[in-house]
């Protein structure tokens, strides 16, 4: 473990004044290595726009932008402050809300090309839209799959496949269809069948991880209010956080425990371990990258930050 950061250390250290910032030299340094996985991450609501067109349910944050209740929540004040905000020389409600952001729903191909051509990645995290894949049909009452969210997801994988561009595939990153609550306990068979939706349907991924900083969905949905659905209490994270839990054990125990990884995310090539931020919600493409060396103990911290 330790020879990984041994190597990245030397090669900082000998890293030569003509290259002008840290992530060109750890690129220049690793290219052409089909083991180094160099990549950038998003998540659905992120970046897909599209918010109600092809079939996809409203989620609790799409709502939550807009100031729409949901039935869990309990500070309408908190209501759009953590959603976007309008980045400089831009200006439009296109910021505020999740109707529109990247629109990779409509320009996938060109953001792919771009970072697998100018931006020379070889890897990129991205989450599912659950209420994409998986809307309530409110005629039935039930969740249930939408073709056109599924073909959209396959046609991303086969233009990645083209690039030469692995998936690194979030279950669940925060959108939750917004007929549903983690303060209840049907959210987990909800959540299951939504996995097997996914496993099933995408034998081509084979990088998954469970959920998205599963911290942050109870201590700031559920706790602060500060994120979808704003409920404020001082109890209510840990009842969702039971939940989530729950969710965890129902697919890591199993059939569906080989498919899935409890690892939040990780990129792993030797012992380094990368991981890459792309912006917040609203915000245009400009990218945070975030380098962690992992095996040592202190391997927590990031060693290098970048800002692009
Ligand atoms: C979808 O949302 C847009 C705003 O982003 C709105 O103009 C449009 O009418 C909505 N379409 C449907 C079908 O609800
Ligand atoms: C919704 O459910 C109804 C009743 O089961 C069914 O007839 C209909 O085809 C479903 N709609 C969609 C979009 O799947």
């Amino acid at each position: 473990m330790a020879r990984g950061f041994a190597i990245v250390a030397s090669l900082l250290l000998r890293r030569s004044a003509a290259f002008d910032d840290d992530e060109a030299y750890i690129v220049s340094a690793f290219q052409g290595d089909a083991n180094f996985l160099w990549g950038s991450a998003t998540a659905a609501a992120q970046i897909e726009g599209a918010w109600n067109i092809s079939g996809k349910q409203a989620s609790t944050w799409d709502d939550f932008c807009y100031s729409i209740p949901h039935r869990d929540t309990t500070d309408p004040d908190t209501f759009s402050k953590t959603c976007g905000s309008i980045p400089e020389g831009q200006s439009g409600s296109r910021w505020v809300t999740l109707d529109v952001t990247d629109d990779f729903f409509h320009t996938y191909n060109g953001d792919i090309d771009l970072l697998s051509g100018e931006y020379g990645m070889n890897a990129m995290r991205m989450s599912m839209s659950w209420p994409r894949l998986m809307p309530l049909n409110k005629s039935s009452g039930k969740h249930e799959v939408n073709p056109e969210g599924v073909k959209f997801y396959k046609d991303v994988f086969a233009m990645m496949k083209k690039r030469g561009v692995t998936p690194f595939v979030t279950l669940h990153h925060w959108d939750v269809p917004n007929d549903l609550s983690w303060l209840e306990d049907d959210i987990v068979n909800h959540f299951l069948d939504f996995a097997k939706l996914c496993f099933n349907e995408f034998p081509e991924i084979t990088n998954w991880a469970t959920v998205n900083e599963p911290n942050s969905i109870c201590s700031g949905g559920y706790g602060a209010g500060v994120f979808a659905p704003g409920h404020k209490s001082t109890t209510d994270h840990l009842v969702c956080g039971h939940h989530r839990h729950m969710r965890d054990q129902s697919i890591t125990s199993g059939n569906l425990a080989r498919r899935a990884t409890l690892e939040l995310f990780s990129i792993t090539s030797g012992h380094i371990q990368i991981q890459t931020v792309k912006q917040t919600i609203g915000q245009p493409r400009t990218t945070e990258t975030i380098y962690l060396v992992s095996g040592l103990s202190l391997s927590s911290k990031p060693v290098i930050t970048h800002r692009a």
